[in-house]
């Protein structure tokens, strides 16, 4: 891999003064419904496309799975409990789709809402407001099978689905966040195939994404009458893309991974219109006929908050003609259309997951969607990190986890100060839990959980993200 000709800024903030956060800012930790519930065959939950993934052979480290994940399904309130002692403000979860609504279709499943409503009665009865995901990638596997995110029904099926979380919670939780990050969901699990379901098409991957979108705006209309008062959102994975030079091929690399991972979705929701540079760059993968008259405006349907969440930085470079590029970012089939990008790893320090550390990078975004995008709150609905865990006498010192929150919170504050109405932080994550294709063997809570005993030990991160929480802000250092 070359080397960049100027490196951009990298690495942490060197700020290192005691910072206050403004008045009523949102402090949570986040979590997803098949990376801790467990419970997979329980009350009534029929299979999602995760679970028939993590199921078949060679898809999941180790063939890791979420059958029993942080078993939280069972150990609601304990749970519940650690939040309260951390002091969170808030609490992301998801809702398991084929959990309260078997198959996709049809009527309520009554036990698996009971578990959501307890859930949510627990958190209000803590002080802890709940913050709803509605999508966070276990789409029901009847759905899939009749044609999964690529099939423009798929779309329907979600708003339906919507609707029924709102009959049953829309009296006490506020914050509805439709999908977590499309992206993900599209180009992971119908490009590369990377994630569940593991197609592998770049068109059907553009569909996907699509019919995501159309999904979450149908959503949002319905919810906005189903639930007066709601704030209403979506969480969208953001990285900035940087050219390794700036050599025209180098900047085009960027421009083009830019309008995939970011724009093709900013811009259909909050501007209401792909980018012409998106539509021409996959005239080869596809002709768009999936978009219908009236899509996008249903698409950009006023929103109340923008989620967004931040890991690191894309840095690239323009393709080495006749040379296949290496897969940086786990299979490059994940960029239609442009899959002899080349992904250039700096050398700079990187998490457990081979992701850089890049806390500027998350001032760089907040702005970005604040300045060209829209005045609306912002939410950081995910920020962490794995690193390697070691229990020493019962403790976790996960320093380099704690620095890392750190650095992207003096980044939040950083961008507060520069204008951005960015009004909430969660942590990625409560606890550590199924991470995806890596299944178990990768950390990324701020609790550790050891699988086999099903115990929790807060890390020195959670002790700390609670005093964060308690002073509103950051001590000295
Ligand atoms: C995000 C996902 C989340 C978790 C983190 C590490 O892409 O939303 O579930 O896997 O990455």
């Amino acid at each position: 891999m070359s080397n960049p000709a100027t490196p951009p800024a990298v690495g942490v903030l060197d700020e290192r003064a005691p910072l206050t956060f403004p008045p009523g800012f949102l402090w949570g930790a986040a979590t997803a419904a098949y990376q801790i519930e467990g419970a997979a065959n329980e009350g009534g939950r029929t299979a999602s496309i995760w679970d028939t993934f993590s199921h078949t052979e060679g898809r999941t480290v180790a063939g890791h799975t979420g059958d029993v994940a942080c078993d939280h399904y069972h150990r609601l309130g304990d749970d519940v409990r650690l939040m309260a002692e951390l002091g969170l403000k808030s609490y992301r979860f998801s809702v398991s789709w084929p959990r309260v609504q078997p198959g996709g279709s049809g009527p309520a499943n009554a036990e698996g809402l009971d578990f959501y409503q307890r859930m949510v009665d627990e958190l209000l009865a803590n002080g802890i407001e709940p913050w709803l995901t509605l999508y966070h990638w276990d789409l029901p596997q009847e759905l899939e099978d009749a044609g999964g995110w690529p099939a423009r029904d798929t779309a329907a099926r979600f708003a339906d689905y919507a609707l029924l979380m709102a009959d049953a919670l829309g009296d006490r939780v506020k914050y509805w966040t439709t999908l977590n990050e499309p992206w993900c969901s599209a180009f992971l699990g119908y490009g590369s195939g990377v994630h569940a379901p593991g197609r592998s098409d770049g068109a059907d991957a553009v569909r996907a994404g699509h019919h995501l979108m159309l999904g979450h705006g149908l959503a949002v209309q319905a919810l906005r009458t189903a639930v007066p008062g709601a704030q209403l959102g979506v969480t969208v994975n953001l990285y900035p893309v940087t050219p390794v030079s700036d050599s025209p091929g180098d900047v085009d690399a960027a421009r083009r991974i830019d309008a995939l991972a970011n724009r093709f979705f900013l811009d259909p929701i909050l501007r209401g219109a792909y980018p012409d540079d998106l539509v021409a760059d996959l005239a080869k993968v596809t002709d768009f006929d999936h978009v219908h008259e009236g899509d996008l405006a249903v698409i950009s349907s006023p929103l109340d908050v923008v989620g967004i969440n931040y890991y690191s930085r894309h840095v690239v470079a323009a393709p080495i003609p006749g040379e296949q590029p290496e897969a940086y970012w786990r299979d490059q089939a994940c960029w239609p259309g442009s899959e002899d990008v080349r992904f250039v790893n700096r050398g700079v320090p990187v998490t457990d997951m081979g992701w850089e550390i890049d806390a500027p990078g998350l001032v760089e975004t907040l702005r970005r969607v604040h300045e060209e995008y829209t005045d609306l709150p912002l939410y950081v609905t995910e920020n962490g990190s794995a690193f390697v865990d070691e229990v020493v006498d019962g403790q976790v010192d996960d320093v380099d986890r704690l620095a890392y929150f750190d650095a992207h919170l003096r980044a939040s504050h950083e961008a507060i100060s520069a204008g951005v109405p960015l009004r909430g932080y969660f942590a990625w994550s409560l606890m550590d839990n199924f991470e995806w294709a890596w299944g178990y063997t990768k950390r990324f809570g701020m609790i550790y959980v050891d699988y086999d005993k099903q115990t929790r030990i807060p890390k020195s991160s959670a002790r700390w993200y609670a005093e964060v929480i308690r002073r509103n802000g950051l001590a000295a250092q």
